[in-house]
């Protein structure tokens, strides 16, 4: 494991941290010696992981109750910690929507736009600023398999999570040269609330499905050294399928195939 606290310092965001991947990564920073400064909505969900990471570690982590799919609500949060010295951004919050673009709710898919990418813009272009005018800091966005191969019925989703991953890449050479890391996640099924409550009977599809602990770890111990994590030898193949077995188009017409057997009827 790389020692981030000496690397980064000793204070970290991580958005989504009430809950599953980011519930993950706060608990894992926290054992590092950094304290989580958590972001979600759920004001009952975010005391109680603070509390267990003050039983667990002996660390105080701030909450902070924010709907980051409001572009003002994020705005004023960034206002609010911006005289701390914080020196790692892990944006693990997202929502995920699924089902037949054409009939999926557009107010729904809209949010997803808000949080995904604009709230990822937002907070990228706060802390790349803050990280590079001090020389130091680690950025971990965070992606998803869908983000880097066509999915069908997941279309919107998908594209919000392929920006996420263009983002970071790109900006990986520029924050480099200020001595800033970025680096991407991009997770493939993991058990988590969002995969449990989303319609979709994922024993059809040929997936293992991990543990948000094991992808917060892999993460944790290849940010700044990889561009791109993708936890998982399967999830590895799945990537390495779509890009260099199939070409973009038969893998959309293959995964397609898959993921309408999957999800529920009403849905398609
Ligand atoms: N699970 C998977 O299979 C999988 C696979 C690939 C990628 N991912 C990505 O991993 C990330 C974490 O997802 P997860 O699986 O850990 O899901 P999760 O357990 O549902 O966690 C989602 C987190 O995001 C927060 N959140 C949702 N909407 C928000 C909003 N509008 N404003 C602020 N916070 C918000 C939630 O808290 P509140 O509801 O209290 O706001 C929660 O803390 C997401 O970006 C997701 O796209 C997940």
């Amino acid at each position: 494991m790389q020692n981030l606290k000496l690397k980064y310092g000793d204070k970290a965001v991580v958005t989504g941290g009430s809950s599953g991947i980011g519930k993950a990564f706060a608990l894992e920073l926290a054992k590092q010696g950094i304290a989580p400064i958590l972001v979600a909505r759920n004001k009952e969900n975010l005391r109680a992981i603070a509390k267990e990471i003050s039983a667990q570690y002996q660390i105080e982590a701030q909450t902070f109750s924010v709907d980051l799919s409001d572009e003002k609500a994020t705005l004023d949060f960034l206002d609010e910690i911006d005289k701390q010295e914080i020196g790692m951004l892990i944006h693990s919050a997202g929502m995920e929507n699924n089902g037949s673009f054409t009939k999926i709710s557009e107010a729904k898919e809209l949010q997803m736009i808000k949080l995904n990418v604009t709230s990822t813009y937002l907070l990228t272009n706060h802390f790349a600023k803050k990280m590079s005018a001090a020389q130091k800091g680690g950025i971990l966005l965070v992606s998803s398999l869908v983000g880097l191969m066509p999915s069908p019925y997941f279309s919107n989703y998908a594209a919000t999570k392929a920006y996420v991953h263009q983002l970071a890449l790109s900006l990986y050479p520029e924050l480099k040269l200020n001595n800033v890391d970025i680096s991407v996640l991009a997770p493939g099924l993991t058990d988590t609330n969002m995969v449990a409550n989303n319609g979709v009977d994922w024993s059809k599809i040929p997936m293992t499905s991990m543990q948000p602990s094991e992808a917060a770890q892999i993460a944790l111990n290849n940010i700044g050294k990889k561009a791109t994590i993708i936890p998982g030898f399967m999830n590895k193949m799945m990537v390495m399928m779509a890009k260099r077995v199939f070409s973009m188009k038969s893998f959309s017409l293959l995964n397609g195939f898959l993921l309408r057997k999957a999800i529920s009827n009403n849905k398609l």
